[in-house]
């Protein structure tokens, strides 16, 4: 076992760490504050090749591995979460569904502009009524013959605004159940699809979550993923890559927020001496250090095991839940450590702690992933 990195996977972490620091940081306050998606940020990325990391690079991806991936999505979301969740859904739910299950008309049509981050995509999952209860899809897409017509509401869907490729699930024939769910690639501009209010949210405030509402919208066929009925385990396979992606967020809001905390104990003084000399701050800072180590770990080798195409449905599921419980508890104590300026915004933690939260609620909360490894282990 060996726990060195390559020098290229060096390099794309130290890419991706200037990129959060010179490119992000700047700006993260206001964007927050006023919701303002980081259009010319997610531009840059996708001209140095973040947006398609692990996507052949004939298909106009950048052909890195997974376990960079897991270090560039650590590095922006130490600054930006709300940035570093564009990036994770466009390259690990929607690069990675096209490029392994679609046809090669699907990957040049869509997959080459979304991995050459010209494009944004969307993954839309989740219903009113469909959130954690995935097979439960109300949007249906009724086979017309050389078309199907797409009926329903999606909730949450993050890139809802920005993207101009959306992946879809919608059930074809109820009484399959989940063996009747299709997955369908819908473009922006097909009539009847429209895009639906935005969410005013607690964190990742900057990125785009909105309803989409699909109204006899006729998708051809030829915009199906995979054969009939494969839909649900579409998702759920996309899904558990999706997890690395949203593993490394929480992993690096939770580094990001250490960071603050270990600078911001150095300078503070209290009782005549730095905090960090104090006791009770070491003992926060080691818990913390320790946590976010173990959360890297459970990221790289999820990682590791995609990349060797290994089954990574209970690792991915481990790493979230993990990372995302630890992403709470330590931005938490880092707004602890500050004390009365943690919550004030120019000193970033807050926004780190508000953004912690969904890292345990989106591509499936932490009961979600409890399910799939509890399954895992008593199978
Ligand atoms: N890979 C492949 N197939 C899978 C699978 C997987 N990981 N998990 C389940 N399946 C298959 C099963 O084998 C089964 O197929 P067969 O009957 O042919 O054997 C079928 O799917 C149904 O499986 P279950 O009976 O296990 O289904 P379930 O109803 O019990 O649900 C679940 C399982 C794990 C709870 C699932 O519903 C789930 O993951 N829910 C959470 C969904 C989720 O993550 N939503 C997030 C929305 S996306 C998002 O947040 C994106 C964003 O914007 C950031």
């Amino acid at each position: 076992m060996k726990f060195e990195l390559t020098e290229e996977q060096i390099a794309v972490r130290d890419a991706a760490r200037d990129f959060a620091q010179n490119v992000l940081k700047p700006g993260v306050i206001e964007r927050d504050d006023n919701q303002t998606f980081p259009t010319e940020q997610i531009k840059q990325l996708g001209e140095l090749g973040f947006m398609g990391m692990m996507v052949d690079p004939k298909y106009g991806g950048s052909g890195m591995d997974t376990i960079s991936y897991v270090l560039a999505m650590e590095e922006l979301s130490k600054i930006e979460a709300a940035c570093s969740v564009v990036v994770s859904v466009n390259n690990s739910l929607v690069c990675w569904g096209l490029e392994k299950y679609g046809t090669e008309e699907q990957k040049q049509k869509y997959l080459v502009p979304l991995a050459k981050g010209k494009k944004i995509g969307a993954f839309c999952l989740s219903e009113p009524e469909a959130g954690s209860d995935a097979t439960s899809q109300r949007t249906t897409a009724i086979d017309k013959g050389d078309h199907y017509v797409l009926n329903g509401t999606k909730n949450w869907i993050t890139n809802g605004g920005s993207a101009s490729t959306y992946l879809v699930i919608a059930q074809t024939d109820a009484d399959k159940g989940h063996r009747g769910i299709n997955a369908f690639i819908v473009e922006k501009g097909m009539e009847g699809f429209m895009v639906g209010a935005k969410e005013n949210k607690m964190g990742i405030r900057a990125s785009d979550t909105h309803t989409l509402m699909f109204q006899d919208v006729k998708v051809p066929k030829e915009n199906r993923i995979g054969e009939d009925g494969f839909g649900f385990k579409f998702a759920m396979t996309v899904l558990e890559g999706g997890r690395i992606g949203i593993a490394a967020q929480a992993l690096g809001i939770a580094s990001g927020a250490y960071e603050l905390a270990v600078a911001y104990s150095k300078e503070r003084k209290a009782f005549g001496k730095e905090i960090s000399k104090h006791q009770a701050i070491q003992f926060k800072l080691a818990d913390m250090a320790t946590e976010i180590e173990a959360a890297r770990m459970l990221c790289l080798k999820s990682a590791w095991l995609k990349d060797q195409h290994l089954p990574i449905g209970e690792a991915s599921a481990k790493a979230k839940l993990f990372a995302s419980t630890t992403a709470m508890k330590v931005t938490t104590e880092a707004v602890q450590v500050h004390g009365g300026y943690g919550f004030v915004k120019e000193y970033h933690v807050e926004r780190l702690m508000r953004d912690a939260k969904i890292t345990q609620i989106y591509e499936g909360t932490s009961e979600i992933q409890k399910i799939v490894i509890s399954r895992a282990v008593l199978s």
